[in-house]
Order: C-alpha cells, then structure tokens, then sequence
C-alpha cells in the first residue's frame, strides 16, 4: 500500500472539529483521495448539495469517471454507462441529475420521458457521440444494404434513432450476435470495433470514430507501467489495439472492478480515465494504483459548483424530441434487454 492511500487514522485535521459523523467520516474518506487541502472546500458545496436534492426530489447519478468529492459526496447512483442506463430507465425521481457527459444524459431522458434530467454543464460532450451524425448513419446503410446497426452509446440521440439496437463496452459482443446477421454495421469507435471483432465471427464495418482519452495511451506507457511497477496491466477497449496487446485483462469500466475483485493484485495499472482508480481505490485497499491519468476534459466539465447551481435553478434540462426520442428508445430497449455480459 502506498502513502497516498493509507488510512490516516493517527491524523485528524483540524476541519473536522465539529462535524458531526457522517461528515467526519466523509472527510477522512476523501482526504484518501483527493489533495488534502481541498476537503475542507468542498464539505460546505456537498451539504449544499444535498439538501437541494432532498428539497428538489432529485436523484444524482455518477459516472465512474466523475470526481472523488461527486462520486463519494453526492452521488446516489454510480457506475459505467450502461449501469446509468439501467437505473434511469426504472427511476421514478422527479428530477435527475446526470453526473456525466451529454450522451448520457439524453439517454436517461430517452428512457425516463417523464423525469425531468439535468445536466450540470450541457457542453460536456463527447469525441465519439462528435465523430457521426444521422446522415452518416443512413450513407452506411445504403453502402451495406440489410446490415443492421449497432451505434455504442457514445452517439447522440439521433445516431441511436437511425440504429437497430444501442450497446456499451460491457455487452458489444453480445449485442452484436444478438442481431442475427453474418454482416453488422459498427459505430462509431474504431477501437472497441476492432476488439469486437476479435472475439465474434460477424463481419463488421467499422467507422472511424475514437476516444480522445483512451487513444492517447501508448503500448510503451503500458510496458513502462509494467517492467518499473511490477504492474498488472487492465484496460479499457477504446484504447488502440497495440495498448490492448499489453494488457492481462480486456474490459469495460465495471468489469475492471469484477477483475481487481477476482486477482486482489499487489499493483495495477488501469489504463482508462484517471478517476476510475480513484474511484475503486476505496474498495481495494491492498492494492497498490498506478495511475497512468489521462483525464476525460468533457468529464471534468461537471463540478459540485455546477451541480449546486443546476439543482438550485432546475436548469440545464436535456429535451429530446418525441420522434428521435421513439426511435432511440427501441435501439436502447434491445441493449437493454441484452443486460450486462462481461462483468459476471
Ligand atoms: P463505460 O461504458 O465503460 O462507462 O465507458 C464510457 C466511456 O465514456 C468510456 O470512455
Ligand atoms: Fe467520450 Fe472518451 Fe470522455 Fe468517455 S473518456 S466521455 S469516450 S471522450
């Protein structure tokens, strides 16, 4: 264990005289996880916080790639997209604030049409949902009649109204087969289409879409991580194929965490966005996190001060119209109906 994740149960701040419990043990929490001098900031915004949520009937969800002090402060659900989906699409709050980027927060809307959805700062987009638009979709299909198409769900509303079904890192393959075609229509991540079509006989074509975080990361960071660490290589399947080449296990944002639960590793290296380590950090305290960091900058966007001011004003609400909504909605249904697949 290293110094920056020890318990500091010998060390208590002077910020902490005078809170009550619960907020004590926040702090100590997040003084595991965050520069230490930051936590006695963010305490008064978190209270903040959730009092708004409790006066507005409103629930926060998280992606794993926010913030320490959003996730363990504020969040009432957390995890990776499809687990997001999944809680939108049977909440019955009156309003949800989506701790995320764009996509994510249309698609809650998609699946929640009467829930009002906020979404902290709307230009927390996306490089991928960035990398198509409807027309694309409907120029592939008319190159590759009667192919079925599977958009990730890192697409806007309007990419997934022109798809045949929706599916995330944690079910792509399933989701594909699903489809009961020998040819199916990928979009948009290059990467995570390649790694599909590793492990499926379907034929796929590929569009050229890639995440600006996870196609940065380089095969050498990934064996420097390794040969000075000592460390277990897991990562994400938007990174390119040399980086995936190096790596002891393949996954989506969950079953990252199914995977540290299974090995207990000594040391990993998560190559993905920086918070997720943070994030699971918690809930693996002899493991050791190298942290090669890249950071999502459309992530990044969202803040307690943001979430604070959106949940004050009730702005920031994400409007889908109806028809791409209807549309959407039955891509999203199949994926969901499909489940999660590889974080058993
Ligand atoms: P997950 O589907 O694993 O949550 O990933 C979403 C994402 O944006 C990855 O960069
Ligand atoms: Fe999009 Fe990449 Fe950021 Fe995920 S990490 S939201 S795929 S830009």
């Amino acid at each position: 264990m290293n110094a920056a994740t020890k318990p500091r149960d010998d060390f208590a701040p002077r910020w902490r005289e005078g809170l009550d419990e619960e907020y004590a043990a926040l702090s100590a929490t997040l003084e595991r996880l965050v520069p230490c001098l930051e936590v006695p900031l963010h305490l008064p915004w978190i209270d903040a916080i959730r009092r708004l949520k409790r006066e507005r009937g409103a629930v926060l969800m998280a992606h794993s790639y926010q913030s320490p002090e959003i996730f363990h402060g504020v969040a009432d659900v957390t995890g990776d997209s499809l687990a997001l989906a999944q809680a939108a699409a049977t909440c019955d709050a009156e309003v949800v604030v989506l701790c995320g980027v764009h996509f994510m927060a249309e698609t809650a809307k998609i699946l929640a049409p009467r829930v009002k959805v906020l979404i902290p700062d709307a230009r927390a987009g996306c490089s991928l949902a960035d990398a198509i638009t409807a027309a694309d979709v409907r120029a592939l299909r008319a190159r590759h009649p009667g192919a079925p198409v599977v958009s990730y769900v890192n697409t806007t509303a309007e990419v997934k109204a022109e798809s045949d079904a929706c599916c995330t890192s944690a079910n792509a393959v399933q989701v594909v087969e699903a489809m009961g075609a020998d040819k199916v229509i990928f979009l948009p991540d290059r990467y995570l289409g390649a790694h599909v079509a590793s492990r499926t006989d379907v034929q796929l074509v590929l569009w050229d879409g890639r995440c600006e975080v996870h196609e940065t990361f380089t095969a050498a960071q990934a064996r420097r991580a390794r040969e000075r660490y000592d460390a277990r290589l897991v990562a994400h399947p938007e990174c390119p194929p040399e980086v995936l080449a190096e790596a002891d296990f393949v996954g989506s944002t969950t079953a990252m965490g199914a995977w540290l639960e299974r090995e207990q590793p000594e040391r990993v290296a998560l190559i993905t966005e920086c918070s997720l380590a943070d994030n699971l950090r918690l809930q693996f305290p002899a493991t050791e996190f190298i942290k090669p960091c890249n950071l999502c900058p459309h992530m990044k966007r969202i803040t307690l001060q943001n979430i604070h001011a959106c949940l004050r004003d009730l702005s920031g609400e994400v409007i889908v119209p109806g028809d791409v909504a209807a549309r959407a909605r039955r891509a999203l249904e199949r994926m969901l109906a499909v489940g999660r697949r590889d974080a058993a």
